[in-house]
């Protein structure tokens, strides 16, 4: 148990929440375990339809704690089993996943919109993943699934050159379905999961797996990417790029 992820059951809809406003919800192990549990458990033979995945008003996600990635640059650790963990959960969901985005979504807070089904976002949503600019390399499949998403070109500028899109330019560009004031987010995101819900769930799950291909294509690309990830987070670019984090308000 762990309240920084607040996972509640709303009839057949769960939502997941992100929940250590302090930190801009940086993900933790602890998170992604909890995260994961509460997708794991969402699939077979329970009564759950549909997930959203929310944060706290200013943050969806800031993305991985910088100082578990320091860690791991130092121990020689890759990515981690909790993370991975959450990443083959998003990849093998059997349910639908809502994305309801406000504030920041930075790294994996991006990444995470490539396996959800549908998403809403604030105005003043702010996407982004610093990968190559931190030393590293695009995570979460996404290497696999934005190219098809929104194109090549698209998917450099957002994982290799790092651009932020607000919430309006989401849209436009594929990541996201809905753009709405940002106090109006949660109650969008819930209504979408409401309707999928309510829909006869054999066409739902048939719909969806025809539509984003075999799991384990994903998961294949997930753990590609890991390896990579992993000697990229023990070179000197991304530790002078974790340091210099951590040394900004000094
Ligand atoms: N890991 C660890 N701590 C993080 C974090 C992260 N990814 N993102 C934010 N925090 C912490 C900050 O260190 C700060 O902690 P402090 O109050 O103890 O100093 C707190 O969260 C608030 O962040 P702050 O930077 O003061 O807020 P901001 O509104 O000025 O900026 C961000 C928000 C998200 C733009 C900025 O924090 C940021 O760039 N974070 C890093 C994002 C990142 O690179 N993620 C990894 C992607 S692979």
């Amino acid at each position: 148990m762990t309240d920084t992820v607040i996972v509640t059951d709303e009839g057949a809809v769960r939502l997941i929440r992100m929940n250590r406003p302090d930190k801009k919800n940086a993900l933790t192990g602890e998170m992604y375990d909890a995260m994961a549990e509460a997708l794991e458990t969402a699939n077979a033979s329970s009564p759950i339809r549909c997930v959203v995945i929310a944060g706290v008003p200013g943050a969806f996600s800031a993305g991985n704690d910088l100082g578990d990635f320091m860690k791991a640059a130092m121990g020689g650790g890759g990515l981690g089993t909790a993370v991975l963990r959450f990443l083959y959960a998003m990849a093998r969901t059997e349910r639908p996943l809502v994305a309801a985005v406000q504030g920041v979504a930075v790294g994996i807070g991006t990444t995470m919109m490539l396996h959800c089904d549908y998403a809403v976002a604030a105005t003043d949503a702010r996407f982004q993943t610093p990968f190559v600019a931190l030393g590293l390399i695009p995570e979460a499949a996404s290497s696999l699934i934005a190219p098809r998403l929104m194109g090549q070109r698209r998917a450099f500028e957002l994982l290799v050159m790092g651009k932020a899109l607000n919430g309006a330019e989401a849209k436009e560009w594929g990541l996201v379905n809905q753009v709405v004031p940002a106090d109006q987010v949660e109650a969008e995101a819930m209504k979408a999961a409401q309707v999928i819900a309510a829909l006869p769930p054999e066409g739902v799950a048939i719909s969806r797996r025809l539509m984003k291909g075999a799991p384990d294509e994903i998961v294949k690309r997930i753990d590609e990417e890991g390896e990579q990830f992993r000697k990229r987070l023990q070179s000197d670019e991304a530790r002078a790029a974790f340091t210099a984090f951590f040394n900004r308000k000094k």
